[in-house]
Parts: structure tokens; sequence; C-alpha cells
């Protein structure tokens, strides 16, 4: 095997989504993704995911009462983020709090599948409390404390922005949640599964994952793809900037996939919803830049867009800054970052893939004085 990227490689079977790649679709236990973000709620997604049935009333209303009582930063946290605030990138901020989180978890070390559960619940109701935390403090702002009466899309912008958001951008921010919430076995993924199969912890899972996340190859790109944007900055600009970058062996971020080879179906959306998203806030130029961008990138290269193209020009009219986009990412992908853990725990055996060796052999140890 001399593939390089485990391209093709089954590494583990799962029950929590699946893609095909040559006709752009997605689904999660099932379902079309498109028909998820257009119909659910990323609470009804997070249960989904977890628990691979759609919840009913009761089902869902105690998981929401649980992601509400966890939203809450343990002090321990509350008492570091002033200095990561001042000290940190946002992702790292984010990797170094969710690791700190083993600290404390009342589930301890037990590693019973409810504990477990529970473990990944709390993970995912905390994770938007600590990027909003962080970005007030690191602007010098009041920390907003979680709204029990919002959800987990509206509890943020709340949490961010200091005001009650306006539904629509709630529901739109909701939609992109559901968007990224799992993706098979990308690379954050599948680095949490190979940490899992070590039978490590579900924090150390989750804080390689986060690494993993990082790179501008992967969850990385939705802000290089809003740095691209904002550098176009008009639409005619793009032809010759897509060029220029080509012309220099250089990625156009949000543009290509390992698996899909035709429109990823999440980017389908998320186009619709940055489309609308500008007439409604008075912004079209952004749908115009990276609609400019997806044609001419198209025509010079034959790459489609991905999840992360438009969903930052998603986020840049929800007033997110450019450089939490891929913690937003991370907060949605903790589910299903945490449902492929429990995965593989429930059925575990250690990832060890083999490699080709392909250097020099057969050498005989030489003296340092003689070499
Ligand atoms: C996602 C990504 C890492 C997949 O990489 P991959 O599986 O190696 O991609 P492919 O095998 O389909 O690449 C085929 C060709 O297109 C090129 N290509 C792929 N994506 C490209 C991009 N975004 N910009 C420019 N060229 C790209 C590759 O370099 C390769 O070129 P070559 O044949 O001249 O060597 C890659 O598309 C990429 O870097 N995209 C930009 C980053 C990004 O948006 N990441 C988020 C992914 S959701």
């Amino acid at each position: 095997m001399n593939e390089q990227g485990l391209r093709e490689v089954v590494a583990a079977q799962t029950s929590i989504s699946d893609i095909n790649g040559q006709q752009g679709r997605l689904w999660y236990v099932g379902y079309d993704i498109t028909d998820l973000a257009r119909n659910a709620t990323f609470e009804e997604v997070v249960y989904l995911l977890h628990n691979l049935d759609l919840p009913d009333r009761a089902q869902l209303a105690k998981l929401d009462t649980f992601l509400v009582r966890e939203r809450e930063l343990h002090p321990f946290l509350a008492r570091m983020m002033p200095t990561l605030a001042q000290n940190t990138s946002p992702m790292s901020m984010l990797r170094t709090s969710v690791s700190a989180s083993s600290a404390f978890d009342p589930d301890g070390w037990d590693e019973s599948p409810e504990a477990e559960y529970r473990k990944a619940m709390r993970l995912i109701a905390e994770t938007p409390t600590l990027i909003a935390t962080f970005d007030r403090l690191r602007t010098g702002r009041e920390v907003v404390p979680p709204n029990a009466s919002l959800g987990h899309a509206a509890n943020f912008l709340w949490m961010l922005h200091g005001s009650e958001p306006d539904p629509d951008d709630a529901a739109t921010l909701d939609t992109t949640f559901i968007l990224y919430a799992d993706h098979t076995l990308n690379a954050s993924t599948f680095t949490a599964r190979i940490i899992a199969s070590t039978l490590s912890d579900t924090f150390s899972a989750m804080t390689g994952a986060i690494g993993a996340l990082k790179g501008p190859l992967h969850g990385g790109a939705n802000e290089e793809a809003q740095k691209m944007a904002e550098e176009v900055g008009k639409p005619e600009n793009a032809e010759a900037y897509v060029r220029e970058r080509l012309g220099r062996h250089e990625k156009i971020f949000g543009f290509g996939h390992a698996v899909y080879k035709t429109m990823d179906p999440r980017a389908t959306v998320l186009k619709e919803m940055c489309r609308q998203l500008g007439e409604r806030c008075g912004q079209p130029q952004w749908y115009e830049i990276f609609s400019a961008l997806e044609q001419t990138t198209f025509e010079q290269k034959g790459l489609y867009p991905n999840v992360d193209l438009y969903a930052a020009g998603v986020y840049h009219m929800l007033g997110i800054p450019t450089d939490l986009m891929t913690p937003i990412f991370a907060l949605a992908r903790m589910v299903g970052w945490t449902a492929h853990v429990r995965e593989q725990y429930a059925n575990n055996r250690i990832i060890r893939p083999g490699s080709e060796y392909v250097g020099p052999r057969d050498r005989t140890y030489v003296p340092i004085d003689e070499r």
C-alpha cells in the first residue's frame, strides 16, 4: 500500500454518518443532511448523533435541560480564562480549556457508557461558553453569563454579543452547527478515535481532535476563506486572484475535498444561506465575492466549494470575528467527535496502521570517529 493519506482505506465501521463523494451526499444516521438542515434543530442533531435516533419531546426536553445546566464554566476554567484571553489564540485556548476540563468533571475517571455520555454532553454545553467568554475578555468587555431561556445557538450569540439575537440570525447559526456536527472519518474525528482506541480518556481525545482541526487544510480553512474574500475585495478581482494563487501553487481555501468530487452538499445549503443573510443584513457583497470565487475556481481548476467557503461569509455577517470561525467549527464538531469516541469505546480495537519502509537496509554500525 503506497497510497498517501489513507484515501479509500476503511479504518472503522460507524453508524453515525455516511458520505457519497461522487453524488455529493451526506447522511447523519440515515437522514439526509439537507433534510436535517431544513427541519431539525441542533439539539435534535446532538441527540441523533449520540443516540442514533431522533428524540421524542420528552427525550429532547431532558437533553435540553442537561445542556442548559452545564453551560456555566467551572470556576477553575473561569479563573484560567483571563490569562488565556491575554496570551493565546482562540484555538489554543480551546485546546487548553478542553484538556483542563478533565480536572473537575463530576464523573472523574468513571468510564461507564453513561458517564461517557454525560462527559460528552458537558463538553458540548461548555464549548460555546468558553469561546464567548474568551472573546469578551480579550476585547475588555464584561463576560455575559449563559441565558437559560435560549437554545444552544441563540445563547452563543447572546454570550458573544451581549444582546438578545435576532431569531433569524440564531436559526441561521443553528443550521451551520447542524452542517458542521459530523463528517465521518475526517482528520480530527480520526484523531479522536485513534486516541480513544488506546483506551485513553475522552478529554485527551477531544484535545487531540482540536489540534487536528486547527490546521488550514481542515477546520482552519473557514478563517482562511474569509481572509481570502477580504483580500479579493470585489467580485471583479476574483479571477485574477485565483489565477495568481494557482500560479504560485497555493491552495484556494474553501475549495476541494478529499471525499467529494462534486459539490459538497453542505456548501449548497450554506451558499443559499449566505445569499439570504446578505440580503437581510444589507451586505450582498460577500455572497457576490464568494460566488465569483466559486465560478472562477471551477473554471480554472475544476474544484468545487466545500463547507468552509460560504460558512465564512455567513459567520462574518453574523458578527463573528474571523479567528473564532474555526473554534465555532469545533463547537459543532464536538458532537461528532464525542459520538465517534463513544462508538470506538463500545467496540474497540487499537488503531494501528502499517507503513511501507522506504529507507536504506542492511547497514552496519560505524563507530562515531570513523564516520
Ligand atoms: C481538502 C483538501 C486538503 C483535499 O486534498 P486532496 O484530497 O489531496 O485533494 P485532491 O486529491 O482532490 O487534489 C487534486 C488536485 O487538486 C489540487 N487542489 C485540491 N484542492 C485545492 C485547492 N483548494 N486549491 C488549489 N488546488 C487544490 C491538488 O493540489 C491536486 O493538484 P495536482 O493534481 O495538480 O497535484 C484540499 O482540497 C485542500 O487543501 N483544500 C483547501 C483547504 C480547505 O478548504 N480545507 C477544508 C476541507 S473541508
